[in-house]
């Protein structure tokens, strides 16, 4: 059933005239007007119930609906409700909906503000046209010109077809802006339906993207094209679902099965972030910190540096509550990146994890990292980095894919970031990947180092094998000789001590000191400032 046939809100016009008045000059009275408009408003702010069913009925809700989970009770102000679009041809002069399917304004989250959108669905399928391009285009101009985040719900069937080149045009201007955007101020892309086309470059322009499982979906083209163009047959979920998108591409910083869930975790997520670049991250008061011991870090993280345990039990540790974000958390689960405070102060955290894949660096581990420590370094959020690392994934898989390419992003991220950065290091540190992982060397501030530390050029098996090869070979007893080798190596090169007397680890910390010392260390570093060299920018290896 068409718009029209439903319940198509009559325009201010067409009431006025049916109330047999000219118009104001002609002895309308304010409240008469007022009263039109009200009513007006009324129509528009209720929307075609049919058409909300249907949407309920899919597990979604509607564009208002999100908007009221999302922001704080009674703080949207509406901009642009009356736009309507002005297309000619294919029967658009017959449906003219206000807001052309597309809510737009402001609101706050935990009292600070904020601009959205939020795609109606029910209106044209929340196909974008130029009037509904031009709404997302003023607000996002809003949320720049005052510094404050920008939130884009979509939920759309990409480019409106009927209004031909001007869908692209209004595409094309989003991405503009969302690039001018892009280290100003944070933006978060919100995917509650279908998001196709060359709409998703939106998303994958937005600091983090948001997904809902089963009803997200996200492509540049859809099942029927893949069909048409490669004869693969291919559901909407498998092509660009939710899981998808979070575990394989990398596209979905995080996963939620339903909408509540999902726009709690945006409310959560803005709660830790600044408004721009100019203003620091949204401090709580201090938790005593600096003088918290954490027994149980000793417990969780094995001597063995060849035994596995869980990272997040140790970010658990050291942050305060225990409470942290994880981007990315289906995505190259081998490094984790989390959001979370450390003594009220928001930081950003890097850290191997040694349950999967032994915690080694690969490529989409690098692009991970490196994405998370550019939005961190932007945004005015520390870094802490957690190292237990064997070192880059070895093999022609990694070098075909060009590992060296990715991890230079990882390397590039850490080397050009002024934010405060203390490394942690919780056993071993290998060769290459020790160096990216936030090294001294790439000018991290502290580096803080566990007794367990073993950091070198490589493990002492290796390491032994290749600068006594010819010894070995001509041993009686090359068992005894290695073992013998690999003492004498693990003696002199990775001691606790090593690197420490030589100025690379500030301090041989006790595990159970870590939140504590990095809780003073975040304090003295608390005012880094740190001048760039002037340039146009730098050519980050994408
Ligand atoms: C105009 C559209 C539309 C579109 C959907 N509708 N997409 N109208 N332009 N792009 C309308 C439908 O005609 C329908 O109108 C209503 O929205 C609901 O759509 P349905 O198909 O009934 O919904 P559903 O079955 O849930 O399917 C949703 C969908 C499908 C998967 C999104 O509508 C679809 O495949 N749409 C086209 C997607 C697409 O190819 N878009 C262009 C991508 S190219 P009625 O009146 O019947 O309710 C692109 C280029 C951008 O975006 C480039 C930027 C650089």
């Amino acid at each position: 059933m068409s718009i029209s046939e439903l319940d198509r809100i009559p325009d201010f016009a067409s009431e006025r005239n049916g109330n047999g008045s000219a118009g104001q000059g002609s002895g309308q009275t304010m409240d008469a007007l007022r009263e039109r408009r009200d009513r007006l408003r009324a129509r528009i702010l209720r929307g075609r119930p049919e058409a909300a069913e249907r949407q309920h009925k899919l597990g979604k809700r509607t564009a208002r609906e999100r908007l009221e989970l999302l922001l704080d009770e009674g703080t949207f102000v509406e901009v642009d409700m009356y736009r309507r679009h002005r297309a000619h041809g294919l029967g658009m002069e017959a449906e003219r909906p206000y807001t052309d399917g597309v809510v737009t304004g402001s609101g706050t989250i935990h009292g600070r503000r904020v601009f959205v959108y939020a795609q109606d669905f029910t209106v044209f399928g929340g196909s974008l046209g130029e009037a509904h391009a031009l709404k997302i285009h003023k607000v996002m101009d809003l949320a720049l010109a005052t510094g404050s985040p920008f939130i884009g719900l979509n939920d759309s069937g990409g480019a409106r077809i009927q209004e031909g080149v001007m869908s692209l045009n209004g595409y094309g201007e989003i991405f503009r802006r969302n690039v001018q955007a892009s280290g100003v101020i944070p933006q978060i892309s919100v995917v509650l339906g279908p998001c196709a086309g060359g709409a998703a470059y939106s998303t994958a322009l937005a600091d983090f993207t948001f997904m809902v499982r089963d009803t997200a979906q996200l492509y540049l083209t859809g099942p029927d094209v893949v069909e048409a163009v490669t004869g693969q047959r291919v559901s909407h979920a498998a092509l660009g679902g939710a899981d998808v998108h979070g575990g394989l591409s990398g596209v979905a910083t995080f996963v939620h099965d339903d909408e509540e869930t999902c726009l709690e975790e945006v409310r959560y997520l803005v709660s830790m972030l600044a408004g721009n670049n100019m203003e620091l991250p949204p401090r709580l008061p201090s938790r005593g910190a600096a003088g918290d011991t954490r027994p149980r870090l000793a417990e969780i993280v094995p001597v063995d540096p060849g035994k596995p345990y869980d990272m997040r039990l140790v970010v658990a540790e050291l942050v305060d509550d225990g409470d942290f974000l994880e981007v990315h958390e289906l995505w190259a689960p081998n490094v984790i990146c989390a959001l979370a405070r450390i003594d009220g102060e928001v930081v950003g955290i890097v850290g191997n994890q040694p349950m999967v894949l032994a915690g080694v660096l690969d490529v989409p581990a690098s692009q991970k990292a490196a994405r998370f420590v550019r939005f961190c370094d932007a945004f005015s959020i520390p870094l802490v980095t957690l190292v237990d690392v064997p070192g880059f994934l070895p093999g022609t898989d990694q070098e075909h894919s060009g590992i060296i390419r990715h991890g230079a992003k990882l390397l590039y991220a850490y080397c050009d970031a002024t934010v405060p950065r203390v490394q942690v290091i919780l056993r071993k540190a290998y060769g290459g990947a020790y160096i990216v992982m936030d090294s001294r060397s790439i000018g991290a501030d502290l580096s803080l180092a566990w007794p367990t530390n073993e950091i070198a050029v490589m493990g002492a098996h290796g390491a032994v094998n290749v600068i006594h090869r010819r010894e070995l070979a001509a041993a009686e007893d090359a068992a005894a000789l290695r073992a013998e080798l690999v003492r004498a190596y693990t003696e002199q090169l990775v001691h606790p001590q090593y690197a420490a007397e030589r100025g690379l680890v500030d301090d041989v910390i006790d595990p159970a000191d870590t939140r504590a010392a990095v809780a003073r260390g975040l304090a003295m570093l608390r005012d880094k400032r740190k001048p760039q060299p002037h340039r146009k920018h730098g050519n980050v290896p994408l």
